[in-house]
Formats: C-alpha cells, sequence, structure tokens
C-alpha cells in the first residue's frame, strides 16, 4: 500500500475552503489534516511514500461526470470514443468518475443491453465507472427487469420524448416507467423534447431545402423542451416519482424546473458546458473554409445549442447560481466530422448527434469562478459533491473526507489550458491539445485560466503535468445506491 500526503494546498469542498494536508493510504483519504498537524505524527511523516506539493493550489475532490456515451451507437455509427479513449481523456481533465448509459433498444432485452455494456466497458477504463439504463423499449418485460437494476447498482434510468423509432417513449410508456421509478426510489431521468413535433418540423424544413446544420437547432425549437419538460414534471407529479431532466438548454425549461421545485416536487436538473458558452448563431451557423456551411455540424446535439439574442446561456449560469439547476455534466457523445457527422452531408436530421467534452468540464466551469458567476465551492459542488449524492456515490465519492476514495485533483488556479484540436487549409491536424478520439474539438481556440496538474484515481497518481500514468482496467465498476435527494 502506499501512503501519500498532499500538502500545503487549500482544499475545496461545496461546503467551504481551507489550507489542509490530505494523507492517503492506499486507495482511501485517511485524514485531512491542519498544515503542520501535531496528529500527522513523525513516525507516520517519514513514512509516507510520497509528497505531493499542492502549495498555491486547489485540492478538489476528482469530478464526476454523469452523462456519457461511450461507444454509443447512433445514426448508423458509433460514438467515437472507446472507454478506454474516453475515461483516459477524463483523467486528464480531472473527471475521475463517469456514469455512462447502457442502452436497452426496442425489442432488444434490458438484461441483454446491460450485459453488452458490462463487456464494452470491464477492463478498459482509466476512472471508476457506473451505469444508468436507457430504457428505449418500455413494456411488460423491461418493466420487470427495471426493478431488478438497484440490485445490479444501477439505480436511475433514462427515458426519450424525443427521438421516434429509436429511443422513443409515449406518454403512456413514460407513466409505467414512472410507477416504477416511485415503487423502486430509482429516479427517472428525462431527455425533454417533443419528439413527433420535432420531426414534422424539420421534415417541413428539409422539404423546403433548409438542410444546413442550423436547421437543426430551428426544427428543435426552446417550445419544444419547454412543453416536454412540463409534461414530464406533470408525469412525474402524478406519480409521485423522482425526475432528473438532462442537458436541459432552454430557459423556459429552467423556469419549469424552479415552479416544480418551488411547489415541492422532487424534480432535479443538469446542464452542460455546451450551453453555458455555445449559441445557435455563432457554432450551429458558423461555416468553414473546410466546410462551409456544414462546420456547424460539429455542434449538432440534442437538445440543441439555442440562440444567444434570447439570452438562453445566461439564463443557465443564473440557474447554476440559484440551484434551479443542480448539476453540469458533459453529455459526452463525441462524432469526427470525417464519415461520421459527414453522414449528415445535405440533410440535418442524418447528421450524429452529439458533441465530445468529457475532458474540458473542470477547466470548462472554473471559467465560472474565474469570471465570478462561482464561487470555488459551487464549482465543487456542481461538479463533483452533487453527482455524487444525486446517484448513489456519497461517502465513496464527491468529497474529501476520512474514508472516502482518494480521488483527488491538485488544480493550479495559475496555470493556463489551451483547448483544440487546430488544423490547416485542407484539414490535416497540425497539433492536438486533447485527448478526445476525435478529429475535430467543439472547443477550439478555448484558451483558459487553470489547469489540472495532478490527479489521483483511488490513490493512484494517473496524470502529472500532461502525462498520463495510468493504465487501461484501473478504473472499476461502481454499484452505486439510492439517490441522497430522494427519500
Ligand atoms: O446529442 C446528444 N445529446 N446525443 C446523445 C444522446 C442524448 O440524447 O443524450
Ligand atoms: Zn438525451
Ligand atoms: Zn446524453
Ligand atoms: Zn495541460
Amino acid at each position: 500500500m502506499t501512503t501519500t500526503l498532499i500538502s500545503g494546498g487549500t482544499v475545496v469542498g461545496a461546503t467551504g475552503r481551507g489550507a489542509a494536508d490530505v494523507l492517503v493510504d492506499g486507495e482511501r483519504i485517511v485524514a485531512v489534516l491542519e498544515p503542520g498537524s501535531e496528529l500527522l505524527g513523525a513516525e507516520l511523516a517519514r513514512s509516507v511514500d510520497r509528497v505531493i506539493d499542492a502549495s498555491g493550489k486547489y485540492v478538489i475532490p476528482g469530478g464526476i461526470d454523469a452523462h456519457t456515451h461511450m461507444q454509443l451507437p447512433f445514426g448508423g455509427t458509433e460514438a467515437s470514443d472507446t472507454f478506454e479513449t474516453g475515461t483516459r481523456a477524463a483523467a486528464h481533465g480531472g473527471t475521475t468518475t463517469i456514469i455512462d448509459f447502457a442502452v436497452q433498444r426496442y425489442g432488444e432485452r434490458v438484461e441483454d443491453g446491460l450485459a453488452a455494456w458490462h463487456e464494452k466497458a470491464a477492463g478498459e477504463c482509466a476512472v471508476d465507472y457506473g451505469f444508468h439504463q436507457i430504457i428505449g423499449g418500455v413494456d411488460e418485460a423491461s418493466l420487470q427487469a427495471m426493478r431488478k437494476l438497484p440490485d445490479e447498482g444501477i439505480t436511475s434510468f433514462k427515458l426519450f420524448m424525443a427521438y421516434p423509432g429509436v429511443f422513443y417513449s409515449d406518454d403512456a410508456q413514460v407513466l409505467r416507467a414512472m410507477q416504477v421509478s416511485r415503487e423502486t426510489g430509482m429516479l427517472t431521468m428525462m431527455h425533454a423534447e417533443n419528439g413527433p413535433a420535432i420531426d414534422v418540423l424539420a421534415e417541413q424544413l428539409v422539404e423546403q431545402r433548409k438542410t444546413d446544420p442550423y436547421f437543426h437547432g430551428i426544427a428543435r425549437a426552446w417550445e419544444m423542451e419547454e412543453e416536454a419538460t412540463h409534461r414530464a414534471i406533470m408525469l412525474a407529479k402524478l406519480t409521485g416519482a423522482p425526475l432528473y431532466v438532462v442537458h436541459v438548454s432552454a430557459k423556459q425549461a429552467v423556469e419549469q424546473l424552479a415552479w416544480a421545485r418551488d411547489h415541492g416536487q422532487h424534480v432535479f436538473g443538469e446542464t452542460c458546458p455546451q450551453y453555458l458558452y455555445l449559441s445557435l448563431e455563432e457554432q450551429l451557423g458558423a461555416s468553414s473554409e473546410q466546410w462551409g456551411a456544414f462546420e456547424g455540424a460539429k455542434w449538432v446535439c440534442s437538445t440543441p445549442l439555442r440562440s444567444r439574442e434570447e439570452r438562453h446561456q445566461d439564463a443557465m449560469w443564473q440557474a447554476l447560481r440559484t440551484n434551479d439547476l443542480q448539476m453540469v455534466s458533459t453529455d459526452h457523445c463525441p462524432f469526427c466530422m470525417k464519415d461520421q457527422k459527414e453522414l449528415g452531408l445535405g440533410d440535418f436530421r442524418k447528421i450524429p448527434n452529439g458533441i465530445g467534452s468529457v475532458e474540458h468540464r473542470m477547466d470548462l466551469m472554473y471559467q465560472g469562478v474565474v469570471t465570478g458567476e462561482l464561487t470555488l465551492e459551487r464549482w465543487v459542488e456542481l461538479t463533483s459533491t452533487t453527482p455524487a449524492r444525486m446517484f448513489g456515490l456519497a461517502g465513496r465519492k464527491g468529497a474529501i473526507q476520512p474514508g472516502a476514495d482518494a480521488d483527488l485533483v491538485v488544480y493550479d488556479p495559475n496555470g493556463r489550458t489551451t483547448i483544440g484540436m487546430p488544423v490547416d487549409a485542407q484539414g490535416n491536424p497540425t497539433g492536438r491539445t486533447h485527448h478526445m478520439n476525435m478529429d475535430h474539438s467543439a472547443w477550439e481556440g478555448f484558451e483558459v485560466d487553470g489547469h489540472v496538474d495532478v490527479v489521483l484515481s483511488r490513490g493512484k497518481v494517473v496524470v502529472e503535468g500532461d502525462e498520463y500514468l495510468g493504465r487501461k482496467g484501473d478504473g472499476r465498476y461502481l454499484k452505486r445506491g439510492l439517490s441522497s435527494y430522494v427519500s
């Protein structure tokens, strides 16, 4: 067993910050000590195998990204990060736990979908991982199978009010699944967009030859998100199910969530960095020498990027401050332009949906601290502590306390991080500053304050500087308990 002392840093948690040394024994944190504390004891201090100097830096609990899609089959292709490449990129960015979505598709058994996901991930991951279960076909068999998921450590499932013919559930199916949510205490996660109406609008746009990626954002209007969010809230109210709405991007959807919470419902919401920083006009509407107006395909995701003119981005920051939204996940679902996003040349409906950000979430959210939108404590709360509590990992993850897993990040507030993957005029990469398996970056040109210096995953240093020191298979499957937020 290796003992490590992280000394001289400012330890930051959701409830406060202070100068402290963190003592790690094997995989666990054993003590958080005042600097120079007698408690450390001369003998123990001598026997520490390794001291990491964190002077002038923050020591924070490793990030938890509760929304990723490694190797997700979508639109005739598959998300380009494997569990190996995606979790390694996560580690580089200071994220030491991911919760990915196992998939049951219509006509498949839930048990088979879950087994397939275990097979993809086992022995591949750089950091610890858990699963939510996507239920793409609610019927008697899947409802039965859902009741057994908590025994497998899966205490949340995702339904889709979007993507008819793929993952879509109608209201009757949503109602039935929510009844199981109420009965078992599992959290219902909802993709809240009115899919059938969106599909009509998208078809009409394509008929009018409005086929560029920009029109993906027009078809998926905010009204479609507000309406579905409201419907999900009402179905949750009726059934008593706890509800967690994923990838919230419209300010009107936040208003729905805030209203439901004010009226006493167990309703929660996450947003993602793309909805805080990027927009319909600047990104979905972008054009480049290489791709023309198809450049915007890099940012096709659902829910879509929203209008800057309508100030949805400001509303997301505000909601993070006021706790109308409780978490920031990435919805990491990367696709390359070549051969993948390209499938939608001439028809935006065929562009695989998703953006890759698992590596950048901690840095991007730290900018909220730099600009004064968030406190340091809120940064940690949104990216680590609340995800642990929301998804049944409290005590093990998300806080620097004795007994917790030693998932720790030494973060340098004076460092700088350059994000991107610049290309020449022919589209050939001229350098690479990310580790995700993508041929472009949705964050090209972002140069931000702060830098992930050292990352420990269960006591092992897996990243130091920009060097990866871990091995695939370091990450273990996490059996999760029920949410701390659901009574
Ligand atoms: O565009 C997205 N969000 N792709 C991943 C699938 C989903 O809906 O989360
Ligand atoms: Zn979704
Ligand atoms: Zn997703
Ligand atoms: Zn770096």
